[in-house]
């Protein structure tokens, strides 16, 4: 169903790698409530192929950008202006990578420089997406910023390894970037604290279906889908949503109001 809740409005959504990912739902979500907008991935992501047929969908042009270089995002920023005829409403960073996490490593054998990378790629980036931004007056005013968070920034999920720095950090520049871009232009800076989710990124994490199911059975509501993530993305960057900043929003079924649950002590009395 479209409410054409984004009317008029133009925007960047990075992260869409294949039909599971979040940003994937995102982007067919806001094409049906009318916005128009780019797709952005690193260039080894874009040589994939699927998100090719993304952007014929969305009538959406693919501009190729490695989200931890300035000058691929200054360059994202110019030619989206000028395939959308001016500045942008909203944009969706929905990038998150660990090196760490695909080599399998513990988080007491942690490789530094990986980690760095874990850092620059998953939190950094939203840094300079709105860095970049403001040099270059990309964004308009009221315009929304969002990126992914995970609940592992505030609690601890051993195996979400070094990825739990990048979310702390990721939700930190959401609140400080906020307030500047606030200030300065009306800007609104958010996170979403999504539930566990199976797209590329989320099943990487080792152990990610026991993880899942875990969490599905502390969740009240259970696990929110992606498509549901998607729609409060578009709430977000809509007009609804104008005096919400410097939030890191949960999107998980409750799971994060909760101690136990029925289903778990069930479960562990069976053992
Ligand atoms: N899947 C989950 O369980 C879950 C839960 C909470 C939050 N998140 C977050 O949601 C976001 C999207 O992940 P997803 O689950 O849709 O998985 P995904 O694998 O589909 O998306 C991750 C994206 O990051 C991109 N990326 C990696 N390195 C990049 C770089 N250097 N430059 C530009 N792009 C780069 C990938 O190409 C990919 O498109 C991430 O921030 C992730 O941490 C996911």
């Amino acid at each position: 169903m479209s409410y054409n809740l984004l009317k008029g409005k133009k925007g960047i959504i990075s992260g869409a790698l294949d039909e599971n990912s979040i940003a994937w739902k995102v982007a067919e979500r806001a094409k049906e409530e009318g916005a128009t907008f780019t797709l952005t991935n690193a260039p080894i992501a874009l040589r994939m192929g699927g998100i090719q047929q993304l952007a014929e969908k969305c009538e959406a042009e693919l501009i190729p950008a490695d989200a931890t270089s300035t000058d691929d995002i200054e360059n994202l920023y110019q030619k989206s202006m000028e395939a959308l005829g001016g500045k942008v409403d909203f944009v969706l960073h929905s990038i998150g990578m660990s090196p760490n996490v695909r080599k399998n490593k513990a988080y007491g054998d942690l490789n530094y420089d990986w980690f760095q990378k874990s850092l620059d790629i998953s939190a950094l980036s939203f840094h300079k997406m709105m860095q970049t931004a403001e040099k270059l007056d990309a964004i308009n005013e009221w315009g929304s910023v969002l990126g992914l968070s995970y609940i592992a920034a505030q609690r601890t999920f051993p195996f979400y390894n070094d990825m739990a720095e990048a979310k702390s950090l990721l939700e930190s520049i959401a609140r400080s970037y906020g307030y500047r871009y606030g200030k300065a232009k009306k800007v609104r800076v958010n996170t979403i604290s999504q539930s566990p989710t199976r797209t590329t990124a989320g099943s990487g994490i080792s152990g990610f279906d026991s993880f899942f199911d875990f969490a599905d059975s502390m969740s009240a509501l259970g696990n929110a889908p992606a498509e549901d993530c998607a729609n409060y993305c578009l709430f977000l960057f809509s007009d609804l949503s104008r005096m919400i900043t410097m939030q890191n929003l949960y999107h998980d079924g409750g799971f994060s109001n909760m101690g136990i649950s029925e289903e778990i002590i069930e479960a562990y009395g069976k053992k």
